[in-house]
């Protein structure tokens, strides 16, 4: 045994499979496949190159294999071992040539260095010896820090917390929309490493100040010296630093020694006491730090971020929750369903989720406050039903075919014949605060708040959603019918595509014949569709914070000679000027236009890894926008496609004086506009991107809500993704070369087998 376990040929083995188990699972992020194969085989080569280092190990590491091709008596294990070599030669090569469609890979530098002086606030200053003047002027525990740190707090939550998060730790509600992600100042590897003048330098200049290697191109970060003013800034540094614990580096620091290391506050709860040490102050104060930005100093939803979101946070003073598991008579959620809420947060809006920061003590601790900001802390507990589930029965076709039934008749004059929550009945929702709200899209399960599950509509259902125009259904359904209305609306996301999950490459398929410009023909369904998240323009002003149009759902084919597009947008409202539908849910004081969609293409690709920034290019790297805006009844205008050049965020797109190269029709029908762009491949017009296959293309999108009156700049968009014309496959590269290169292994197996058949004998 000992002797086997010390062979070379074991060994090397072994070290091969550790090697291959730290780069194929440890290693994070995970290693693209093509560079982990690389990995290997360099690895093999070294491995060989020290086992084979004498001619006695060489001769030990190759007595077993000699055997198992010389031996007379093994003749299975040789067959076995000529059909593994067949086939593992045949599948790595197969693994090579066929045709790969993962992104191409984009490697940037984060922290960048930074230049030495800057031109901002119309004069230069020098990043080398330029200081934070708060920390400057004032000590570290005056009321002038403190005011300003306050001050800074107030500026973060109005400009920054939608992206870097409002724990601080680049979760924010639009995070996700964006790559690069927005940075988690919570890390050690961020702020904590960083001098505060650099910050300064890269909030003032933003993603488009970065040097090529950090992809300016890529970054969402706004360029603050456009939005605020120079104390504004100094004051969010100091900030980010009091709220992280993390001390900036300076350059003392620098040459002493490495007391940078911070813990992460993020991870630790934020007194780390049980409940029954939680005294009145530390509950104050967790909720001032936490909680306040956005549910108000007095718990009446009115904190300085609140102005930026849709919804809005919860009033807690009205005593009002929406989301429990008592039933219809019961006024208040359980403890449990609070803490739930509060646990995991509510995704699609802005309430995030604490169970990382706050620990179950301050949990109960902070509902315990919520429900005196309420005055329902002295409510008994044993008052509170729970809703009465019954038994749950199997969700057959017939149980689901009677809660179509009953949909049609109870949910869909709010949530839209298909569920995307386009109102039918013609009422202009409000919730019990008097702003307009909207029906949840039930066709996108990634915009529930808490509900996950069937039982969870049931809930849903049963108590309603208190506060909102959602109703009860206790009194006027069975238990049976709420099942089956349960089930069916768990059926409706079948029909849409999930949100990508980090997937960036729309493959547009190639087709004989002629390309579809009618959205509904189902040439489209051969098309694979991706969904991605989209944010309104939060990054450079006119900006626009709430956007109901948060996905965009998009298809390619190509011929010879053309490329479509169909892109699909859920979209609650027609927005066609002058038409029934418009003017029935028209929102007081917004000038309503058309909604239109958009694709943004570069120019012309670079050659290089380099793009034009994601929004409206830049001076160097143009982009193409194939523009298309609904019809209008009043005034009367048809439907319009057209191309723009734009050159960078601060020109206007200008469009062509002839867009006739561009075709583009879209039809809305129960919540969801379906625009089918067409142009040929390849055209006349020096400025127009012209499209190869086989070459990954940058492509983004963006939408304008008409009725919300989101028009110009005001619109939500994606940042990059990738278009590819999926070349055809050709069989006789992907199954030839493999085919004949283990043909190849086997005839060399057959040779080495007999040689050391006759060395046997
Ligand atoms: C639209 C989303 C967005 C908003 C709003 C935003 N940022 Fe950023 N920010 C980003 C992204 C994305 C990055 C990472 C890419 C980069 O470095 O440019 C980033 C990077 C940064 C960095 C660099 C950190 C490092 O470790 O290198 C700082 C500092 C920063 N943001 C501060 C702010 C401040 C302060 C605000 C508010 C005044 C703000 N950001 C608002 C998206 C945003
Ligand atoms: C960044 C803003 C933000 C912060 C910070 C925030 N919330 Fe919220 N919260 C919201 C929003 C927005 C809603 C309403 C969502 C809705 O109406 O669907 C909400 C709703 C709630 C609700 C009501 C749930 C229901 O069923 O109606 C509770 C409870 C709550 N938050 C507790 C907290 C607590 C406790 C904290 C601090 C630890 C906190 N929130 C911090 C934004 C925030
Ligand atoms: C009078 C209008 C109205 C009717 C009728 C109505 N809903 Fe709703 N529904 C709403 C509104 C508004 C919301 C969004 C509430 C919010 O965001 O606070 C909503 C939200 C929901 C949610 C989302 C829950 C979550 O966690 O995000 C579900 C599920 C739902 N409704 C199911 C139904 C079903 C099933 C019916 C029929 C039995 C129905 N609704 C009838 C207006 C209505």
């Amino acid at each position: 045994m000992m002797r086997f376990l010390k062979h070379p040929l074991f060994l090397s083995l072994l070290a091969l499979g550790i090697i291959y188990v730290v780069f194929a699972y440890l290693l994070y992020p995970p290693l693209p496949k093509s560079l982990l194969i690389q990995y290997m085989v360099i690895c093999t080569v070294g491995v060989l190159l020290v086992a084979t280092f004498d001619d006695r190990t060489a001769a030990r590491m190759a007595e077993p294999i000699m055997g198992v091709l010389g031996n007379p008596r093994l003749l299975p294990l040789r067959i076995a071992a000529f059909v593994a070599v067949m086939g593992g030669v045949g599948w790595l090569s197969y693994v090579f040539v066929k045709p790969n469609s993962a992104a191409p890979l984009e490697l940037r530098t984060i922290h960048p260095a930074p230049p030495s002086s800057l031109k901002v606030y119309g004069k230069t200053v020098d990043l080398l010896t330029l200081q934070n003047p708060i920390r400057e002027q004032y000590s570290k525990d005056s009321e002038e820090f403190a005011a300003a740190v306050g001050e800074g707090k107030e500026l973060y939550y109005k400009n920054c917390y939608y992206c870097h998060g409002d724990k601080l730790e680049g979760q924010g509600h639009f995070a996700g929309v964006f790559n690069p992600r927005p940075i988690n100042f919570q890390d050690v590897g961020t702020i904590a490493q960083l001098q505060e003048s650099f910050l300064f330098w890269r909030i003032t200049k933003g993603g488009p100040g970065l040097p090529r290697e950090g992809t300016p191109w890529a970054s969402a970060m706004p360029v603050w010296e456009e939005m605020l003013d120079e104390e504004d800034v100094w004051k969010i540094i100091t900030f980010l630093y009091d709220y992280t614990g993390h001390e900036p580096r300076s350059w003392e620091l620098d040459s002493q020694s490495s007391e940078g290391a911070v813990d992460a506050a993020a991870a630790q709860p934020d007194t780390g006491k049980g409940a029954e040490t939680l005294d009145a102050a530390a509950v104050d104060a967790i909720y001032m730090k936490r909680c306040s930005q956005c549910h108000g100093e007095e718990g009446d939803g009115l904190g300085v971020a609140a102005e930026t979101m849709y919804p809005a946070p919860r009033d807690f003073t009205m005593g009002l929750f929406k989301y429990k598991t008592t039933d219809a008579n019961s006024e208040f959620p359980t403890d449990e369903d609070l803490r739930n809420t509060i646990r995991n947060g509510l995704t699609g809006t802005a309430m995030p989720a604490w169970k990382d920061v706050l620990s179950d003590a301050e949990i109960d601790a902070l509902i315990q406050k919520i429900k005196v900001f309420g005055y329902w802390d002295e409510e008994d507990p044993a008052d509170l039903k729970p809703i009465e589930l019954g038994t749950p029965p199997k969700a057959t076709p017939e149980l689901i075919a009677r809660g179509r039934e009953l949909f049609v008749k109870a949910c869909v004059q709010c949530h839209g014949d298909e569920g995307r929550g386009n109102i039918t009945s013609g009422k202009r929702l409000k919730d019990d605060a008097g702003n307009r709200i909207w029906p949840r899209n039930l066709t996108r399960p990634e915009t529930w708040r808490v509900t996950r599950t069937a039982t969870q509509v049931f809930q849903r259902l049963s108590t309603g959603i208190p506060s909102t125009p959602m109703p009860e259904h206790t009194t006027t359904m069975s238990i049976e019918d709420r099942w089956a209305i349960a089930d069916y609306v768990m059926t409706l996301r079948e029909g849409s595509v999930p949100l990508s999950q980090g997937e960036t490459v729309v493959k547009a398929v190639r087709v004989d014949g002629d390309l579809p410009e009618d959205p509904k023909d189902p040439a489209w369904d051969r098309a694979p569709a991706m969904t991605f998240a989209m944010s309104p323009n939060i990054i450079k002003e006119p900006r626009l914070f709430t956007s109901l149009n948060d996905m965009v759902t998009v298809r390619a084919l190509y011929n010879d000679d053309s490329i479509a597009l169909r892109l699909d947008v859920d979209d609650r409202t027609f927005s066609v000027p002058g038409s029934e539908l418009e003017r029935q849910y028209a929102l007081q004081g917004v000038d309503a236009t058309r909604d239109a969609v958009a694709v943004q293409l570069p120019q012309a690709l670079t050659g290089t890894s380099e793009k034009p920034w994601f929004r409206h290019g830049d001076k160097d790297n143009p982009v193409n926008m194939w523009y298309w805006a609904a019809p209008s009844q009043e005034p009367q205008s048809p439907e319009m496609a057209s191309v723009l050049d734009a050159t960078g965020p601060n020109k206007p797109p200008v469009p062509r004086a002839d867009s006739s190269e561009l075709k583009a029709h879209g039809e809305w029908k129960n919540g969801r506009w379906q625009v089918v762009f067409k142009r040929a491949l390849k055209t006349d017009a020096a400025n127009d991107f012209q499209f190869e296959e086989g070459a990954y293309t940058p492509i983004a999108f963006a939408d304008w809500d008409g009725l919300a009156g989101e028009k110009g700049g005001r619109h939500s968009f994606t940042s990059w993704y990738w278009l590819l014309l999926e070349p055809e496959e050709n069989p006789a590269r992907t199954y030839g070369i493999p085919a004949a290169l283990a043909v190849l292994a086997g005839l060399l197996f057959l040779v080495a087998a007999r040689r050391a058949r006759k060395r046997y004998s």
